[in-house]
């Protein structure tokens, strides 16, 4: 295939009007110290603030293990700044301005104590604030093992309480990190106990895919646009491929990896996110539930991964020594907490059908791993060849198809490929006709310039507005579980010497590219 040439398209016009400022609240983080804070919630926190999206009477109160005070968890979050990717400039009046809302307060959160201290505290800073009864956040930003005896301690506290319904004043909502349960049956529990103490209302589940502008762009393409719809089907899509790739390696989280593997990591959550928006029909308004229900029938329409209790169209490796970018990397089982004999898969690839009429018999092809080539998440679709063979070609398959990509990251944006007609160049057959596939090319960068939000800050604004439309409710979350947990359950049950490897640094093993070759595809 030739190299395609890219066409611009037209500027696209800025977006107009602002995002609504979040309500009065307090955001208690619980892990108010930890990784995902300094990394993610914390700048999150800051570019809100820095838009003016957060109220005056809004106050932050962090809570760890660590004996503190404010001051010192003041400057240990302005020294996760300074350090954080996400940030490019600190604004000295934006950070005073949170400095003087943010608190601090310590204790292990397996104790009644360190909820009396948290209480202590919350009386202690929304005393001065106006409104008699306080709107409260709580965002568990701590390790899945203590998700229940937190929110347990947290209602018998009186902390948090159960609301009536999404209309009730002060509200009160719990936001809990992903992984949301380690299997159906874990993730079946963990929902009765939140739903025991708190209205599905006040439950935000996060999954930051959700909170990516390109994610969220998937139904606006779809269902701001009526040229493309028509064609959203089995009559004019041949397959549909969606990647989540990464350079990285496990970066230091060995121990959460092991337990966890791609499977729990990726697919059960972003990936399977990312297949049901792409497929979803239209919902019959943009609410949280109009769209979380077209969510769930296709995640019910999914064919099972596993016949006759084995798995098929589906492939798990591991990484082994490779390089990247020219620096040599170490195999997973070399990792720092992970074992030397790991049987733990880093990458998996497979061939989902749906079985719907808008879908059957058109292949989804997902796969996701560490230490690949490069970072790329993207869905591409492609579409079928034309019927008949006009110019020249020998066979179909010379013809390189039309094809969609929405690149969710890096490169922001989405682009159409679609065949012309090279000037000037001839062919055997068909004197004076050659064609060449080109790009027609949107970037999110060239037509808003820098303006794109990272997910934690698009997803923390709805939770404290209230708008749940990118998070996870409870069925749905149990629907992905019951997909993906056939597999874990076979591969627990049928454990092997080691598992298929693919160098650090490649696009990943070889029996991947089989599962597209029955369906004469080709990873992108
Ligand atoms: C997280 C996973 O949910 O998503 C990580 O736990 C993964 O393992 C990360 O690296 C990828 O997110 P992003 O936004 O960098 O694509």
């Amino acid at each position: 295939m030739k190299t395609p040439s890219a066409v611009p398209l037209m500027r696209a016009p800025r977006p107009e009007g602002s995002r609504e400022q979040a309500d009065p609240c307090t955001l208690v983080i619980l892990g108010g110290a930890g990784d995902l804070t300094k990394r993610k919630l914390m700048p999150a926190i800051y570019y809100l603030a820095e838009q003016k999206l957060l109220p005056d009477n809004f106050t932050l109160l962090g809570v760890a293990r660590d004996p503190s005070d404010d001051d010192s968890y003041r400057k240990q979050m302005r020294t996760a700044m300074e350090n954080s990717d996400e940030i490019h400039r600190i604004d000295e009046a934006v950070w005073q301005w949170l400095c003087q809302r943010m608190f601090y307060a310590n204790g292990d959160f397996g104790t009644p104590d360190a909820y009396r201290a948290i209480g202590a505290r919350l009386a202690d800073i929304e005393a001065p604030t106006v409104e008699k009864d306080r709107n409260r956040l709580f965002y568990l930003a701590i390790p899945p093992s203590v998700f229940e005896t937190t929110i347990r301690h947290l209602c018998e506290s009186g902390l948090a309480k159960r609301t009536d319904s999404y209309e009730s004043r002060p509200w009160m909502r719990v936001v809990i990190e992903k992984p949301f349960g380690r299997s159906l049956d874990t993730a079946r529990q963990l929902n009765r106990l939140v739903l025991s103490q708190f209205g599905e209302h006040q439950v935000y589940r996060i999954d930051h895919y959700l909170g990516k502008e390109t994610v969220q762009n998937i139904l606006v393409f779809r269902f701001a646009n009526s040229i493309f719809e028509p064609l959203w089907n089995r009559h004019h899509i041949s397959h549909v491929q969606i990647t989540a790739a990464e350079g990285v390696g496990v970066e230091g989280r060995g121990k959460y990896y092991e337990e966890s593997g791609v499977l729990r990591d990726m697919f059960q959550n972003h990936l399977l996110q990312l297949l049901t928006l792409a497929a979803m029909e239209p919902p019959s308004s943009f609410t949280a539930d109009a769209v979380r229900d077209e969510k769930v029938k296709v995640l019910h329409s999914l064919r099972p991964l596993t016949q006759g209790g084995e798995p098929t169209g589906v492939l798990r490796a591991q990484y082994a020594d490779g390089a990247l970018d020219g620096k040599a990397v170490v195999a997973y089982r070399s990792e720092a907490d992970v074992s030397p004999s790991s049987n733990t898969p880093t990458y998996a690839a497979m061939r989902i059908l749906i079985d719907n009429w808008r879908w059957k018999g058109v292949p989804f092809f997902l796969r996701s791993g560490k230490r690949m080539a490069k970072r790329v998440s993207e869905i591409v679709v492609q579409f079928r060849s034309p019927p008949l063979l006009l110019f020249g070609q020998h066979a179909v398959e010379d013809m390189a198809p039309s094809v969609l990509v929405m690149r969710v990251q890096p490169n922001e944006g989405i682009s159409l490929r679609f065949q012309v007609k090279t000037p000037g160049a001839m062919h055997e057959l068909t004197p004076g006709l050659e064609i060449t596939p080109v790009d027609m090319d949107f970037t999110y960068a060239d037509a808003f310039g820098n303006q794109s939000h990272p997910a934690y800050e698009t997803l923390l604004l709805d939770c404290m507005i209230g708008d749940p439309t990118l998070f996870t409710r409870s069925d749905e979350v149990e629907m992905a579980w019951s997909i993906i947990d056939p597999l874990l359950d076979y591969w627990e049950k049928h454990p092997v010497e080691s598992l298929p490897q693919y160098a650090g640094g490649s696009w990943g093993p070889a029996e991947a590219d089989r599962l597209l070759a029955q369906d004469n595809a080709r990873w992108r």
